[in-house]
């Protein structure tokens, strides 16, 4: 195992979308002596109000762009380490207009990855096991840090682009770099463009839930706290250079995970339509995480999903300040891509 690094002053980029916000609500948390610097562009996808409450003496706001190298200059210098959660992450999205997902994914990892060599700052890249592409659904194989990378959509192929940048200063520049790759996640602040709580918020809505295809495409899904305290042992455990892969043995046809929505909410199961598929849609996402488990010690804390999945139904319902405005914009963009 290789010396533990001490971060006291991090950046998050992307600290206030679903996964970053969780992340920096658990630094908070778990590790009392540092200080986060979230950097965060606030697109449609980032809300201050998921970090708002946290200790002004713990937690500074910057609302910027990664992509912008003269903010990175006045930033980054005085932080030990880059977390980078910023990202264009919708793949539906990726599929209607895929330019801010190269310019966001690429050049702004492009940027950060210039401003930790000519600083000297430890990185950390999160990134997404849609790099590997898909499995089919009778293959007993599950992705490794070892699979060929195989993107399938605009949004995938940017995320294994900049995953190559980040492997490529490391070897070049020497870079103190990591990388991430984790499954599907789930929990609070995940916006409503999302499967679990678009379909969840239509249901409170009184709205039939809407499944892509036939249903029986398969994800990995990891409780977005696991996959927060994996990144956290890998930032500070995990060898210079190396990729694990974050994983909680999730795996779920999507049907299934719908018909738990209805049935947690109250509704028959059968209750939902079928929609529209998505173009070039991956059928199966499977993690293998025997790595990070060894070398790090890392398991998941969440393995109940029924129960994750009834806390974040009462979290929606809890929270309905906090996604409405976003509601009615999102299911008219679906509504005209026929989804
Ligand atoms: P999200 O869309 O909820 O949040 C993205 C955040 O990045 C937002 O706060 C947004 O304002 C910010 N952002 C976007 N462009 C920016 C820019 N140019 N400069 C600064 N900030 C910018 O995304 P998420 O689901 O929380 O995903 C976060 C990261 O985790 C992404 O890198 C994604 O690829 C990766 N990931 C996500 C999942 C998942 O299940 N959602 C799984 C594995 C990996
Ligand atoms: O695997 C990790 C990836 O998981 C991350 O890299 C992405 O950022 C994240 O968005 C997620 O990608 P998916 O495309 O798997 O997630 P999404 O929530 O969009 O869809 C999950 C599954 O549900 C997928 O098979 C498509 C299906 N779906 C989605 C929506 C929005 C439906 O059937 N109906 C829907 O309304």
């Amino acid at each position: 195992m290789s010396e533990t690094f001490e971060p006291r002053n991090i950046i998050v980029t992307g600290g206030c979308g679903f996964i970053g916000s969780n992340f920096v609500h658990h630094v908070v948390r778990e590790h009392p002596g540092v200080h986060v610097t979230v950097l965060d562009k606030l697109t449609y996808a980032g809300n201050p109000e998921n970090i708002a409450g946290l200790p002004e003496d713990r937690v500074e706001l910057v609302v910027g762009d990664v992509c912008d190298a003269e903010l990175l200059d006045r930033i980054v210098p005085g932080h030990d380490a880059i977390v980078h959660y910023a990202a264009e992450s919708h793949n539906d999205n990726s599929i209607a207009d895929p330019e801010p997902f190269v310019q966001t994914n690429v050049v702004g990892t492009y940027r950060l990855l210039e401003a930790c060599r000519k600083y000297d700052v430890r990185y950390h890249h999160v990134s997404t096991d849609e790099v590997y592409g898909d499995l089919a659904l009778d293959d007993p194989a599950r992705f490794t840090e070892e699979t060929p990378y195989r993107p399938s959509s605009p949004y995938s192929s940017t995320k294994a682009s900049s995953d190559m940048l980040v492997r490529a200063w490391a070897r070049t520049y020497g870079l103190r770099a990591t990388i991430s790759n984790c499954s599907n996640n789930y929990g609070p602040y995940q916006h409503v463009e999302k499967f679990i709580p678009r379909q969840i918020t239509n249901v409170i809505d009184g709205v039939r839930p809407k499944l892509y295809g036939d249903g029986r495409n398969v994800r990995d899904w990891i409780h977005t706290e696991d996959h927060s305290s994996a990144v956290w042992a890998v930032l500070t455990r995990g060898r210079i250079g190396e990729t694990y892969l974050i994983g909680a043995d999730g795996e779920r046809d999507n049907i299934t995970v719908l018909r738990a929505i209805l049935r947690l909410m109250g509704r028959p199961e059968d209750d939902f339509d079928w929609v529209r598929d998505r173009p070039g849609h991956d059928r199966r996402y499977a993690i293998d995480s025997s790595k990070l488990r060894r070398e790090l010690g890392w398991a998941p804390r969440h393995t109940d999903f029924e129960g994750g999945l009834e806390a974040t139904i009462a979290w929606y319902h809890e929270h309905e300040p906090w996604w409405r405005p976003a509601k009615e914009a999102t299911e008219a963009k679906y509504a005209a891509q026929g989804q």
